[in-house]
């Protein structure tokens, strides 16, 4: 069910020498990739996010360290704890998100079913729960 935010697992190739992590067209989410991007670096203190998309649809992938993700639809809220190459966050659009609590060294890889796009942002919470309400 694409319209809830997911914990899925992402296809891993591990042997002796490691291991390796896939994700491809339709695998392990149907939505197209048309932007990939990773934050690294995050301060341990830092929030990040505090926005929501229209239309955007995002897997994220915590490929080292940890992070904690909280999210929001106007109504309900959960949090996730991203821990592992191998497990992936799905968002669909219309979610309030904010990550924190980033381990040192730790980096999130994200896919994204559109290309960046500063009108699809929602940055104003009230704003977000008029959105969601409307
Ligand atoms: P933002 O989406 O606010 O990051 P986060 O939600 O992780 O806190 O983006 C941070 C900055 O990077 C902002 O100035 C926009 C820019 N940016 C791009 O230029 N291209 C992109 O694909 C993304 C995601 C952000």
């Amino acid at each position: 069910d694409w319209a809830t935010p997911t914990l899925i697992d992402v296809p891993e190739v591990r042997d002796e020498l490691g291991a390796l992590g896939v994700v491809e067209k339709d695998s392990p989410f149907p939505f197209p990739v048309k932007r990939v991007y990773f934050l690294y670096d995050v301060p341990s203190n830092a929030v990040r996010g505090s926005h929501a998309h229209k239309d955007l649809y995002q897997l994220i992938v915590a490929v080292s360290g940890s992070f904690q993700v909280d999210l929001d639809d106007g109504f309900t809220k959960s949090r996730f704890v991203l821990n592992s190459p191998n497990k992936g966050l799905t968002i669909p659009p219309g979610y309030w998100r904010t990550l924190r609590d980033f381990s040192a060294g730790s980096a999130a890889l994200v896919f994204a079913s559109e290309e960046y796009n500063p009108g699809d942002y929602i940055r104003d919470y009230d704003e977000f729960v008029k959105w969601t309400t409307a």
